[in-house]
């Protein structure tokens, strides 16, 4: 019977599917496994279904077990892999893709209300009770008749634009090539990221994690985007230089931030915590019972269909 190792607590139903299809050693206490502890973990395994918080870089790819010939992210990101080193140790990598769009284009759309209504102001005043309404009291950015630019118009930027739309926005978008006319559903291109971020009134973070974007909202690029502007991410963290994005947000230069994913998660830049007008969440762009059942199932089967055919179609390396 084949042996897989599962790295974070999933759902009991998940779980009870696995334990029927292989030897698995579950995770219930739900501890965060040190690199050295899951090289451990995993030597008598054939796989690991792995989670966002398991840093799997070079160093641990190259000290897993030769019997490791597949890693299934539970996550549709997979930043935390060192999907190379992997390919070059023959094990393949997959993901989670379409289960969590809808999930995820929610807590944008959350992200973007949050920020540009002032909820967090509003939530501690309302909690101090000792407001008091008047004309001016938390005033806010209205989304209709703003425009909305989506920075990576894959499922999920897309699925943020279709919401997006249903509030008046008008969309713009930057992917690294232009959509066919029927996927981009009336939004308009721009080829570069100073175009776009300079008619962002609003920016939604959408892309994934990779050289090319780290740190792509950053001193210089900061200063493309339209006076008050708001910036929201619920992709990675890795996109946002914090320093810079602090520092714009304390001279009012960007209006407000609405963030669900960090730096070195679950830290975060103090200015996030410190500076009133940041709308900010622990990581639940898939957190719901829905997408997290099917995001484990997804995960499930890819291992599975790797174990009967040796290919899968979720395989990202
Ligand atoms: C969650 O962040 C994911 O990538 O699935």
């Amino acid at each position: 019977m084949k042996k897989v190792l599962v790295t974070t607590k999933l759902l009991k139903l998940n779980e009870d599917r696995m334990s029927k299809l292989w030897n698995v050693k579950l995770n219930l206490n739900n501890e965060i496994y040190s690199q050295n502890k899951l090289i451990e973990l995993s030597k008598d395994c054939d796989a690991i279904l792995s989670s966002i918080v398991d840093k799997i870089d070079e160093f641990t790819i190259n000290k897993l077990s030769n019997s490791v010939k597949i890693i299934s992210n539970f996550a549709v990101g997979f930043g935390n892999i060192d999907i190379k080193a992997a390919k070059e140790k023959n094990i393949i990598v997959t993901n989670t893709p379409d289960v969590l769009t809808s999930a995820t284009a929610e807590i944008a759309m959350l992200l973007i209300l949050g920020a540009a209504r002032r909820a967090s102001e509003g939530i501690k005043w309302a909690r101090n009770k000792n407001w008091k309404w008047s004309a001016d009291f938390l005033i806010g950015k209205q989304l209709e008749g703003s425009r909305l630019g989506i920075l990576g118009m894959g499922r999920i930027g897309r699925a943020v634009a279709l919401r997006a739309k249903a509030f008046g926005m008008q969309i713009h978008y930057h992917n690294r090539s232009r959509l066919k006319t029927d996927l981009e559903a009336g939004a308009n291109y721009h080829d570069s990221i100073q175009s776009l971020f300079s008619v962002s009134d609003i920016l939604s973070i959408n892309c994934p994690a990779t050289p090319e974007t780290t740190n792509i909202i950053n001193k210089k690029t900061l200063k493309f985007f339209p006076e008050g502007a708001i910036i929201t991410n619920s992709a990675r963290g890795d996109m946002i230089d914090d320093e810079a994005t602090v520092k714009a947000l304390i001279s009012g230069r960007i209006f407000a931030l609405g963030l669900d994913v960090y730096k070195g998660e679950p830290n975060m830049h103090p200015g996030y915590l410190n500076q009133p007008n940041v709308f900010i969440l622990p990581h639940l762009g898939s957190a719901t019972k829905k997408t997290r059942i099917a995001m484990a199932d997804l995960a499930i089967n890819n291992i599975e269909e790797y174990f009967k055919t040796g290919h899968c179609k979720n395989m990202v390396n």
